[in-house]
């Protein structure tokens, strides 16, 4: 075997839109600040009948259609949004797909890092059996009190990826720099629907977290910056991947050149952070809007709050317009239903106890929807195929 990664990867995202314009007018704040101060333009609001569940499945299952479940060993699920203290988003998708027994299935959770902690372990088993497959999904929502500064840094996605030998479109390289430290700067409590954050700290630590992990990369013998093509930092809104690139450059002592993260702004700026998915909605932007990306190496960041970070790369391959579906991007993201920002508020207001039984409306188009709640479980129908 000669490389392990990222084979292909799907991106799934809700049925409403709120447009940060909207948020601002009602908020009295300048839509400046949202558009252009903060980076987003709109966000993804999930529908009554979507979850992370629902999200996480509709990504899998066009990997599913197109590359079977032949070898499929593993579907890594990871989230911080997660809808169980106990059964795994994971059990439920595998339920949800149809997949075989003899498919090990498990949640992960370290905030927005665990997507890249779950990436880490596909690799690690792909490389022991080269013939296996495994299924990593991030997923998703992102969830401020309302009328808070985090409240225009929502936003929800889900990311499937399918780690393989051998991948069509990006080899992840061996050496990793990582970085833990603990720290109070972003959590959810158990009881609480909402993180709790301290905006100027959660900043702070990410940076740190992004300078110790770059030094540990170095150490370990990582690639001179230099020969890194394009760069991807976690996404908690777009402004904050322009901060954390010019602090590489001014902690590493080189110039790097704006263009080389831009192309990976573009999908985040419209669905707002997806926590766990963010970096991989990043590559998915990327490796969209970019047709001479072959051969190029990526330089990765993952920077989960309390806290862990991660720098990584990985090399394109020859053949990766040919896995990546641009159209099913564009249009996941384009037929977002708009909602008001009344609208909006019901839906955040909603939250779902499981001591009492409830039917959710019919609302989203996605092939799989949250149906409700019975006898505590939670139950989830398949309406459709995958797009
Ligand atoms: N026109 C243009 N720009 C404007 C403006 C206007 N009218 N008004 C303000 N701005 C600019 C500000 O200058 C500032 O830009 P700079 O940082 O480049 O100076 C930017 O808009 C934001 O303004 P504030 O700093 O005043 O914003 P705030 O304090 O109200 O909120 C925040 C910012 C603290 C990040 C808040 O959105 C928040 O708490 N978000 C959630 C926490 C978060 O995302 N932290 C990131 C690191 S943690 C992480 O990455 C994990 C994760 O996913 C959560």
């Amino acid at each position: 075997m000669s490389t392990v990664g990222i084979h292909d990867l799907e991106l799934a995202t809700t049925h409403h839109v709120l447009d940060m314009a909207d948020l601002a007018e009602a908020r009295g704040v300048d839509p400046n600040k949202y558009v252009v101060g903060i980076g987003q333009s709109r966000m993804s609001v999930p529908a009554p009948d979507e979850d992370v569940v629902t999200m996480a499945a509709t990504a899998a299952a066009g990997i599913v259609e197109r590359h079977g479940t032949d070898g499929l060993r593993a579907l890594l699920v990871a989230t911080e949004s997660g809808v169980d203290q106990s059964k795994s988003v994971a059990a439920f998708v595998h339920g949800m797909l149809g997949l075989p027994t003899t498919v090990r299935s498990v949640e992960l959770k370290q905030a927005c890092y665990g997507g890249t902690a779950a990436l880490q372990m596909a690799l690690g088993i792909v490389a022991r059996e080269p013939g296996a497959k495994v299924l990593v999904i991030s997923t998703d929502v992102a969830r401020y009190a309302l009328e808070t500064p985090g409240e225009p840094t929502q936003g929800a996605a889900a990311v499937a990826l399918l780690v393989t030998a051998d991948p069509a479109m990006l080899a992840i390289e061996p050496i990793a720099g990582v970085a833990t430290i603990d720290v109070d700067d972003f959590w959810r409590p158990n009881d609480s629907s909402t993180a709790v954050v301290d905006g100027a700290l959660s900043m702070g630590a990410y940076l740190s977290s992004l300078t110790a992990a770059w030094d540990d990369f170095a150490a370990r013998g990582g690639v001179p910056i230099e020969q890194i093509d394009r760069f991807l930092h976690h996404q908690p809104f777009t402004k904050m991947a322009r901060k954390a690139h010019m602090s590489l450059a001014r902690h590493v002592g080189v110039k790097l050149p704006a263009e080389a993260m831009e192309s990976g702004l573009v999908y985040n700026r419209e669905l707002g952070n997806s926590y766990t998915a963010s970096l991989y909605v990043a590559l998915a932007s990327m490796l969209d809007a970019e047709d001479d990306l072959a051969g190029k190496r990526l330089g990765l960041f993952s920077y989960g709050s309390g806290s862990v970070g991660e720098f990584f790369t990985g090399i394109v391959q020859d053949s990766y317009r040919s896995v990546r579906r641009p159209e099913a991007d564009r249009a996941a993201i384009e037929n977002r239903e708009p909602v008001t920002v009344a609208q909006y508020v019901d839906l955040h207001r909603t939250v779902l106890t499981s001591g009492e039984d409830v039917d959710t409306p019919r609302v989203t188009r996605a092939p799989f929807r949250f149906a409700g709640i019975r006898g505590r479980a939670r139950r989830y129908e398949r309406t459709g195929s995958a797009a």
